[in-house]
């Protein structure tokens, strides 16, 4: 069953689908489910049906029973020889949701039925052709007494005990959904640009009718960007939402039926920080968006996954944009591609946007694929330029929809709507590894030459690295703040290349990678006074951010090796406070120097194995300079951040709270935590709460505060999943993992819960000296952890194992003890395919 699946060996499927019927008798523990399937012959070739963990009660095709000796269950397939052009083969089997702790088919959540069928769920609910790109419309009845019973598509029958559902758009198994439970609506509706009345819902457990609000709210603003932005518009008479408690990852886009991990839909002030409302409104339209580019056009096979994901994600970036501040939108993204990305690129997960092999496909929902695969296509938008990039995707809706696609013909769609040749462009889709651009100037008499070199370094399974085509955008800063050259996109396609600027007269600054044209590192040589001018005056809020980012990371990478500070960034810091009130965002992003993860990625880049406690010292040391230096501003600008009037969850309120407590941070440092204490017995609205609460927690002044939250919210789970993040989190390095042992022996540690186990296990994993303790104690605890989970939700297990991806940047004991934890799991009888895949990959 460890099988390598290869991109080159996808075969067609010899048949079509005209309908699929599906009955569910849902019970808890022995769900009968009957299938009827039309199926009309395409191409010669016997009929191969996936299915797992089911018992298979009959089999037939035209009523006449099957040999259940065709079932190979060793390999989860039933493969029937020798049928005719067409027939409908049935089958009745039964399952068990209660058993179902993986939370892949259909399961139970809080006593309530729900599925999850991507990417390879569907085969534990039936026998089916369990592949994206085999689609048919559905018509799903459900018997059950459970009072709401929801399934794609439309509603055609509604009686107590009984629903029956039509959904006319082909689809693959992967967007098939069904829920069953005791839920209450949110309800409104929402008339498409073509005037057709479209039901909203949004379900939840009755008692959290009031935090829905906000979902329905972004689900509304969603519908309609699509149609403003893409011309998209909804094409059923309904749209539900649900909320499940049990979820593995954050939402999921089913046909006319999306079901969302709880915490990206429950939102109320009191019990959501901005960070949260952000998220649900980014992945409502996210999901919402999915209905044209994933739904009506789907992926031929799982390796075109990012033809999905990272079109989708693109377009909740520009929704997200549109709907906040699109300046600080990108500097966000930057900060989690570098984060998650870079870090798996550069380490033995990297894999290209379109991989050509895996194992378990559940293990490559990754942010190469999402956050990359964005960015590719962002890249794309760049060169090809705005109009170029709306006539392609007009092409490609109306070339492609009710089809299952690769990135072969996204590709084409560019290509013959621009005449643009794109084969180079290609490179980023199959090739892995972030490019390494290096700048240096050459200045005399008014000219400047700018010369650049692209290096990628070898990858898993790629050693050959040929050069991509890179948009570098730039601009130039003259040395009174003045722009000289206003953004200009260099196209660089070979490994080194020139550009050249004449008649300039004093020599300038480069405004290098505006907006971050292009997903790759850059070295440069720059100074603390240039860096210093960028982000005083850089007309590009990405690069002027960048600019101060810089200049920190060199401060901070100095410090963490041994050598002397400078006060380089502190001076240049006292510039963004003085301006802090007229760009509250933009100044607190710069003050959240960068993280010691990120001084670690940077040091292992220029070949120093990091020093985690070294890094956590002198980052500490730094923001403590920082905060003495200008406690008159942090002081200042704390009470001007003050609320006016009540919390609402947008740019402008959550600017002013980001900035504020970034200043309660540094205030902190001196004055004890009394202003961390008043602001968490004052606060009404969560960000600020869960703002001083972790304050609190890094001082170790946090023992009242954690008991006053734990009393206030221990009923609301979401709400105690922050709870459990935070402690680990922000404790001191030498305490955390205690702590997270300690927490981890609570009743309430329901680790069976993605939600909680997430919290608690990634809130250690996120503290980096505490997670890379010299003694392996951190290494110790997620292993233990992983072996506990592995069984019951292999999913979750092995997406976690990432943790451990960067541990060959650490000194020879670090990777030592790592190695053998990893072994130890590795080790284990019955090991997931998931975990083994990814513990295999990580040793490598
Ligand atoms: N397709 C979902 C999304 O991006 C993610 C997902 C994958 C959810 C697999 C569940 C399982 O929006
Ligand atoms: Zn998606």
């Amino acid at each position: 069953m460890t099988a390598t699946q290869y991109l080159a060996d996808w075969r067609p499927y010899p048949f079509e689908i005209d309908e699929t019927r599906l009955e569910f008798h849902l019970h808890p523990t022995a769900t009968r489910v009957l299938s009827q399937i039309d199926f009309r012959r395409t191409a010669p070739g016997d009929l191969v049906l996936d299915g797992a963990g089911l018992r298979t009660l009959s089999l037939s095709v035209d009523g006449q029973p099957i040999d259940p000796a065709l079932i190979h269950e060793a390999d989860e397939r039933l493969t029937i020889p020798d049928l005719p052009d067409r027939f409908t083969f049935s089958a009745e089997v039964e399952i068990d949701p209660q058993a179902n702790t993986a939370l892949e088919g259909l399961y139970l959540s809080g006593g309530m039925f729900c599925t999850q069928c991507e990417a390879q769920g569907f085969r534990h609910i039936t026998w089916y052709p369990d592949r994206p790109d085999v689609m048919a419309p559905f018509r799903v009845t459900i018997h059950s007494d459970q009072p709401v019973l929801l399934s794609n598509g439309n509603p055609v029958e509604q009686a107590p005990g009984r629903a029956v559902w039509v959904d006319p758009w082909k689809k693959p198994a992967y967007l098939f959904a069904l829920v069953a439970g005791d839920l209450r609506a949110v309800s409104d509706h929402f008339t498409t640009m073509s005037g057709r009345d479209v039901a909203l819902n949004v379900w939840v457990r009755p008692g959290d009718e009031g935090r829905a609000g906000y979902a329905m709210e972004s689900l509304i603003r969603s519908m309609r960007w699509d149609e403003t932005a893409y011309g998209r518009e909804y094409d059923l008479d309904v749209f539900n939402i649900v909320a499940v408690d049990d979820f593995n990852m954050g939402a999921m886009e089913n046909k006319g039926l999306n079901i969302f991990n709880s915490k990206l839909v429950l939102a109320t002030a009191e019990t959501a920080t901005d960070g949260d409302y952000e998220r649900i409104e980014g992945v409502i339209g996210h999901e919402y968006f999915h209905n044209w580019t994933g739904n009506r056009i789907t992926c031929r096979d799982w390796f075109q996954l990012c033809l999905k994901e990272g079109l989708t994600v693109f377009r909740d970036q520009q929704f997200t944009s549109d709907m906040r501040s699109a300046a600080v939108k990108r500097i966000h993204d930057v900060q989690t591609l570098r984060a998650r990305q870079f870090r798996e690129d550069s380490g033995p997960l990297s894999h290209p946007p379109r991989p050509d092999h895996y194992q378990e496909i559940n293990n490559f929902y990754t942010a190469t694929v999402y956050e990359k695969g964005a960015e590719v296509i962002g890249m794309l938008k760049r060169l090809v330029g705005d109009d170029g990039y709306a006539k392609a995707l007009d092409l490609y809706f109306t070339r492609h929809d009710g089809q299952a696609c690769t990135i072969e013909d996204w590709i084409a769609v560019f290509q013959d709507a621009t005449g643009r040749d794109l084969t180079q462009f290609k490179r980023w889709y199959t090739d892995a590894g972030t490019p390494r651009l290096t700048m240096t100037e050459d200045w005399q008499d008014g000219t400047l030459v700018l010369n650049f070199r692209q290096d990628i370094a070898p990858t898993p399974g790629q050693s050959e690295k040929p050069p991509r085509v890179i948009p570098i955008a730039i601009g130039l800063i003259g040395p009174n703040g003045d722009e000289v050259l206003p953004t200009t996109v260099l196209e660089m396609t070979e490994a080194q290349q020139s550009f050249r600027f004449d008649g300039l007269g004093a020599r300038p600054v480069v405004s290098l990678l505006r907006g971050f044209s292009a997903p790759v590192t850059v070295t440069r040589e720059i100074t603390a006074n240039e860096q210093a001018l960028l982000l005083a005056h850089d007309s590009d809020a990405y690069a002027r951010w960048q600019a101060g980012h810089d200049l920190a990371l060199d401060e901070l990478t100095r410090r963490a090796t041994g050598a002397a500070g400078s006060r380089a960034l502190v001076q240049a810091l006292g510039g963004v406070l003085d301006d802090a009130e007229r760009d509250p965002a933009f100044a607190a992003l710069c003050l959240a120097l960068p993280g010691e993860e990120e001084i670690a990625t940077t040091l292992a880049a220029r070949g120093t194995p990091p020093d985690p406690d070294a890094i956590h010292a002198a980052r500490h040391a730094l923001l403590s300079e920082i905060a003495e230096a200008h406690q008159t501003a942090f002081a200042r600008l704390y009470e001007a951040m003050a609320p006016q009037g009540p919390y609402r969850p947008d740019a402008e309120g959550a600017a002013r709270r980001s900035l504020r407590l970034a200043c309660l941070a540094n205030l902190s440092r001196r004055d004890g935590g009394a202003r961390a204490e008043a602001l968490f017995a004052s606060a009404g609205n969560m960000t600020e709460r869960q703002g001083a609460l972790e304050q609190l927690i890094a001082l170790g002044r946090d023992a009242q505060a954690l008991a006053d939250f734990e009393a206030e919210f221990r009923d609301n789970r979401l709400v105690m999943d922050k709870w459990f993040m935070v402690q680990p989190l922000r404790a001191a390095p030498d305490q955390a993992v205690a702590r997270a042992r300690a927490l981890a022996q609570r009743p309430d540690f329901d680790w069976k819960n993605p939600n909680r186990f997430r919290s608690l296990i990634s809130g250690l994993t996120a503290n980096h000296a505490a997670f890379h303790a010299a003694d392996g104690s951190g290494y110790d605890f997620l292993a233990d952890w992983l072996i506990r989970l592995d069984p019951v939700n292999p999913q979750t297990t092995a997406r976690m194992c990432s943790a451990f991806e960067t541990i060959s940047r650490y000194d020879a004991t670090r990777q030592a003890r790592a190695k053998a934890v990893l072994a130890r799991i590795a080790a284990l009888p019955g090991l997931s395919r998931n975990t083994a895949e990814m513990v295999t990959r990580i040793l490598a």
